[in-house]
């Protein structure tokens, strides 16, 4: 038992339900009410997510954690505060913000991510790591998706809390997201403890697509099967859940995820133009060296088959031109 680690873990719980409270329950709240509802959370998640709302003053959690006696040297250390660089005063870090609070796989708050009220940067202003808090080990969410992901043995990842928790009110429970960070090796192995599979929800823009990419490999580093959820219109989950609603996510974005290899030749279509036969030509050379890396014939095929038919190119020329890839390749092994 380490006192000064209790003890901080102690105010990070007292801290969420202070602001859980004053959003609710208070003036100061009313904005932040009113923002979460019109981007269509309800009461209902925002409990179960226990969000609440830092007011834009310098000192009402300051005043709360002196009530409380706490010692505030060790609340700055624990990222809750900060301090004037010149003077000795303590000031409240989250200011005018919506409080997500970040729970540890038991379910401790170790942390806080807080989104402005509308726009303005940061956008997302989260807690500086701590003594409880490593940013490259959290999953967002995972205390509350563990029961899910154990039975299905899957993890929906996404990128951002609201489509956590859009997700789980369209019934998707397994669902965690990194904080902000991109995907590490130490979530990879975390992952691979409890699931088979990781189904990757990241953001329909060109940002999200990119990380996509770069996540496959780290999951299928630890032996996790991946597929992709590809997103329509640059939409990321949670607007894509509020505009075509539960039913469709589910079907399209979660049963309807695509395998890696089909993810990456929609991904390496984009770079070029395949009207034109420079096009055509180049973005065949990007494709086949993926396609005969795969282990099975079948699979080869059925990749082969789609590539023929999308650039009207005839199936045998490109299998010949994949097989001597592959013949390159295992000499290079
Ligand atoms: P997005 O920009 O996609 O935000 O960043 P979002 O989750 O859709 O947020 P809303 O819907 O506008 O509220 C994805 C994730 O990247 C991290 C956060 O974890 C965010 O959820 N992020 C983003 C930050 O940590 N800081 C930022 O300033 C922006
Ligand atoms: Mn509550
Ligand atoms: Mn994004
Ligand atoms: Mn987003
Ligand atoms: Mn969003």
């Amino acid at each position: 038992p380490n006192p000064e680690r209790e003890r901080l873990l102690q105010a990070y719980e007292w801290t969420a339900k202070f602001y859980h409270f004053l959003l609710k329950n208070t003036e100061h709240g009313k904005a932040a009410m009113d923002y979460l509802r019109s981007r269509g959370f309800n009461d209902k998640v925002i409990d179960q997510f226990q969000i609440g709302f830092a007011p834009d003053r310098w000192d009402t959690l300051v005043q709360f954690l002196t009530k409380r006696s706490f010692d505030l040297h060790e609340m700055e250390k624990g990222g809750l505060l900060t301090k004037r660089l010149d003077s000795e005063d303590f000031l409240d870090r989250f200011r005018g913000r919506i409080m997500f609070p970040i729970h540890d796989r038991n379910g401790k708050i170790i942390a806080f991510a807080g989104r402005i009220l509308g726009d303005g940067q940061p956008k997302y202003l989260n807690s500086p790591e701590s003594k409880l808090f490593n940013k490259s080990r959290i999953l967002y969410n995972l205390h509350q998706a563990k029961p899910s992901i154990r039975k299905l043995r899957q993890i929906v990842l996404f990128e951002g809390y609201g489509d956590v928790i859009s997700a789980w009110e369209a019934g998707v429970q397994n669902g965690v997201a990194t904080m902000g960070t991109s995907l590490t090796e130490s979530h990879a192995v975390l992952m691979k403890t409890m699931s088979d599979e990781v189904v990757i929800c990241y953001d329909g823009d060109r940002a999200g697509q990119a990380a996509a990419m770069k996540s496959i490999p780290l999951l299928e580093g630890v032996g996790l099967s991946v597929r992709i959820s590809v997103l329509i219109e640059g939409l990321d989950p949670d607007e894509f859940i509020r505009k075509y609603g539960a039913d469709r996510f589910n079907r399209q974005m979660i049963d309807g995820a695509v395998s890696t290899t089909k993810f990456k030749l929609i991904y390496l279509k984009k770079n070029h133009i395949l009207l034109e036969e420079d096009g055509k030509i180049a973005y065949t050379k990007e494709v086949l060296p993926i396609i005969a890396a795969l282990p099975s014939s079948t699979e080869r095929e059925v990749y082969l088959k789609e590539l023929a038919s999308e650039l009207q190119l005839s199936f045998e020329s490109l299998k010949q031109d994949c097989n001597e890839i592959r013949q390159s390749m295992q000499k290079n092994m």
